[in-house]
């Protein structure tokens, strides 16, 4: 069956999960049984389209390549140009919403909006903003239900690496009493450049020319990201129901290059840590700066990268490493929601 896909916003995120169906739309189709079409694409900057037998993908990248606007894509008949973003929620043909806008992590908005108006449409959503996840993550998931339809949101932690679906999914059965991560590629990027004697500003400067920091790097030196992620597992794989500020946070923009040197003495390594547990009834949390010993798996990550720890009552401590960030790895993430939706698994 054809799967109708809308996406909101056509930037990194959204032109690496272009790329990934121009790319590999049949084998996804034959081999997987995913038959993706996207028949709209709705961005505040770049313009929108809707055709509801599907745009012609490639054609949508290179005129955003070369144009920086979508204005530009061939008119064909039934192509129609100009809707909003609740116009595409609303008004096509769509199955699933792809939400991709940029979000103020502060109010969620404007995604728990477009999944209040696509829940309510009968619509499917999958997503990577963090926002909406970590702060409206109760009431969006029973709307979800009570409508009948799906909410996907891997990308949301560590993007395409499982670190939502693997404890779902593969460790269902365990009782997971403590989750703790590195969950911020920026920090590490910083901590492990510093660790080779460059400064504070210049690793910081360098993640954000990678392309690794937020838009306000605040959020990721200030340990906030992070929270936002710590407050989501506990949430999603714990069964918490923690707000953001119950979590206690701490970044490392206090930490001197002396810290640094005096851990990589003593056999230890800096690292921002984020972690839940569960005391009795409740799930705590918090973000703060750790110097691990080199004995810890979370030790060795270096550079970007992101790693997390289960500890499971039944299989033991188990820790994933890969990637937090990426056009193609958060591309991933998002189709790995929709090949999961479309096969009816969680
Ligand atoms: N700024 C984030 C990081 C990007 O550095 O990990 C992914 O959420």
């Amino acid at each position: 069956m054809e799967h109708k896909i809308a996406l909101l916003g056509f930037g990194i995120v959204g032109q690496g999960l272009a790329e990934i169906f121009v790319e590999k739309g049949k084998s996804l189709a034959v081999d997987i049984g995913l038959n993706a079409k996207v028949v709209a694409i709705s961005d505040l900057m770049k313009g929108s389209l809707y055709h509801p037998e599907g745009l012609n993908l490639a054609e949508a990248l290179r005129v955003v390549k070369e144009t920086g606007k979508l204005d530009s894509y061939p008119d064909e008949s039934g192509l129609i140009r100009g809707m909003n973003s609740f116009q595409t929620i609303q008004e096509t043909n769509a199955d699933t919403i792809v939400e991709l806008t940029f979000t103020d992590v502060k109010t969620g908005q404007p995604a728990i909006d477009h999944c209040k108006a696509a829940f309510e449409n009968g619509k499917n959503v999958v997503m990577s903003n963090k926002g909406p996840v970590a702060l409206a993550y109760r009431e969006l998931s029973e709307l979800a239900q009570k409508k009948g339809v799906r909410w996907g949101y891997e990308g949301t932690v560590m993007s395409g690496t499982p670190a939502l679906r693997m404890p779902l999914v593969s460790l269902a059965g365990n009782t997971i009493n403590e989750i703790k991560g590195i969950l911020n590629g920026t920090t590490n990027y910083i901590l492990t450049k510093m660790e080779e004697g460059m400064s504070y500003k210049e690793s910081l400067a360098e993640a954000q020319a990678l392309g690794y920091a937020e838009a306000d790097p605040t959020n990721d030196v200030e340990g906030y990201d992070a929270q936002y992620k710590i407050t989501i597992l506990a949430n999603v794989v714990m069964n918490g129901s923690l707000k953001r500020e119950d979590v206690a946070c701490e970044g490392i923009s206090h930490l001197t290059p002396e810290d640094i040197q005096r851990a990589k003495e003593e056999g230890k390594r800096w690292k921002l840590i984020a972690a839940c547990r569960r005391d009795g009834d409740r799930v705590i949390a918090k973000v703060s700066p750790e110097s691990l010993p080199l004995t810890d798996p979370l030790a060795a990550v270096g550079g970007a990268v992101n790693a997390i720890t289960y500890d499971c009552d039944l299989a033991g401590p188990i820790t994933l490493i890969g990637a937090g960030a990426g056009r193609k790895e958060t591309g991933f993430s998002i189709l790995i929601d929709l090949i999961n939706i479309s096969r009816g698994q969680l």
